[in-house]
């Protein structure tokens, strides 16, 4: 499939998949994007120390790079998990503006190495993040109470149905501790319905910029 590095509406890039019509990232701003959904929405809700995170589709290392750079501003020592089948080429990851965009200069070796340590083993990012890339499926995942968060980016319900039914969340369900939330970028009623089928608490909590809502769920 074609890949094309694009840029989005606050400056930061992502990758443009023209034959699906599909991004990486929102068009309306990469990076305020993961800021809002998965740090201000998810992240930030904890206040225990030490905190499992499983990321549904490592991708770009977006999301694993912000999280890197907030754990020691949150006081969080996290054990980040990033599942993904189709890894990106260390050729587009240099054409991710990521680490200017952010300020984050000084760890530009760290998003680096993010993409180049090897698959299916733990690496010490810092001593507040250590990072597990899991080459796999995401129907493969069969942890159990394993997870304090979850962050489910994966491409559209649009593009990707079968990553938004309720079999892929019984598996996230019981991947996450009790306790335990999941956060998203969709708003879709049928995720919504999905999510509340397999035991979630769901809320509908007001979107990132260019989008109304987005969809936070919790193993109560
Ligand atoms: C929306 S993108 C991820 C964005 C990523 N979180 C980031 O910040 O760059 C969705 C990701 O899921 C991956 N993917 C798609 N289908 C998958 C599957 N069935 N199993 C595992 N990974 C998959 C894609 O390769 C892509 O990297």
């Amino acid at each position: 499939m074609k890949r094309k590095i694009i840029i989005t509406a606050d400056g930061s890039t992502t990758i443009h998949l023209p034959d699906w019509n599909e991004q990486y990232h929102s068009k309306h701003g990469a990076i305020q994007e993961a800021q809002h959904v998965f740090i201000k929405n998810g992240l930030a809700l904890f206040s225990k120390k030490k905190l499992k995170v499983l990321e549904i589709g490592f991708g770009t290392g977006l999301n694993s790079f912000i999280t890197f750079l907030e754990a020691p501003r949150m006081d969080l020592e996290i054990d980040y998990v990033g599942v993904e089948a189709y890894p990106v080429s260390i050729n587009e990851i240099e054409n991710l503006n990521y680490v200017s965009e952010l300020n984050a200069e000084k760890y530009k070796e760290v998003f680096v190495k993010m993409h180049q340590h090897k698959w299916e083993a733990k690496v010490e990012i810092s001593p507040e993040f250590n990072l597990t890339k899991r080459k796999q499926f995401f129907s493969d995942i069969t942890d159990s109470n394993t997870f304090d968060l979850i962050y489910y980016d994966a491409f559209g319900a649009r593009v990707q149905p079968e990553l938004w039914t309720e079999n892929l969340f019984k598996k996230m369900f019981e991947a996450l501790k009790l306790g335990g939330v999941l956060v998203t970028y969709s708003a879709k009623g049928s995720v919504r319905r999905a999510m509340q089928a397999v035991g979630f608490f769901v809320e509908r909590l007001p979107g990132p910029p260019g989008k109304r809502e987005m969809l936070r769920a919790i193993k109560k």
